[in-house]
């Protein structure tokens, strides 16, 4: 009797392309399911693509909560308990949680960050790479807590910085590998292994 799949919410802000890739890998043999697709913005592009792929979705607007964190936090957390989530994957979410947001899934919520974390957490994270002269940037995969872009790393993705990079040349090198990245690191999160996954 193998045990049933873990299943897997997804928080989105935009496109959805971090998402895509963890839906398009939980197949076969993979430990996990996507039960939930869910955005802050009805008009995320991500909604309509996790519905092409048989996926349920929901939205929950922020902005008419404009200033109350609770009350909009309050109303995610209707349609993303109601999907039982096991794990919760924070994929390109652009809303800062609280921490007792974060509270409720202590230990079982990831999120990718587009930096080699603890370095540039926060925004621009590309661009303050080049402007510091690096010659590698990457992603992280890190479990979410109270604190931002600062829980437990549970994998990295290393690129180089190349000559002439721009900010937006850079970014498109990393968001390829964090469609590698994601998906190795949920598919161990989700089998119960924490062995840090390193890229290349
Ligand atoms: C990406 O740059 C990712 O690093 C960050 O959000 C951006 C958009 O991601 N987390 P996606 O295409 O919506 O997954």
């Amino acid at each position: 009797m193998t045990a049933a799949p873990r299943r897997v919410a997804i928080l989105i802000s935009g496109g959805g392309s971090n998402m895509l890739r963890l839906v398009e890998s939980m197949v076969g043999d993979h430990p996990a399911r996507p039960v939930l697709v869910l955005s802050n913005d009805p008009a995320a592009t991500g909604l309509e693509k996790a519905r092409a792929l048989g996926v349920p979705t929901a939205a929950v607007d922020h902005r008419p909560f404009a200033g109350d964190r609770a009350a909009f936090e309050a109303a995610l957390l209707q349609p993303l308990l109601a999907a039982r989530p096991d794990i919760v994957c924070l994929a390109g979410f652009m809303r800062v949680l609280t921490p007792d947001f974060v509270a409720r899934f202590a230990g079982r919520m990831l999120n990718i960050h587009p930096s080699l974390l603890p370095k540039y957490p926060g925004l621009h994270t590309h661009q303050r790479a080049l402007d510091a002269g690096d010659a590698e940037a990457g992603c992280t995969v890190h479990e979410v807590t109270a604190d931002l872009d600062a829980g437990p790393a549970l994998g990295q993705a290393r690129v180089p910085v190349l000559p002439g990079d721009s900010a937006d040349s850079l970014s498109a090198r990393v968001l390829a590998m964090e469609h590698r990245l994601y998906p190795a690191v949920l598919r161990r999160f989700a089998a119960g292994d924490r062995t840090p996954v390193s890229l290349p």
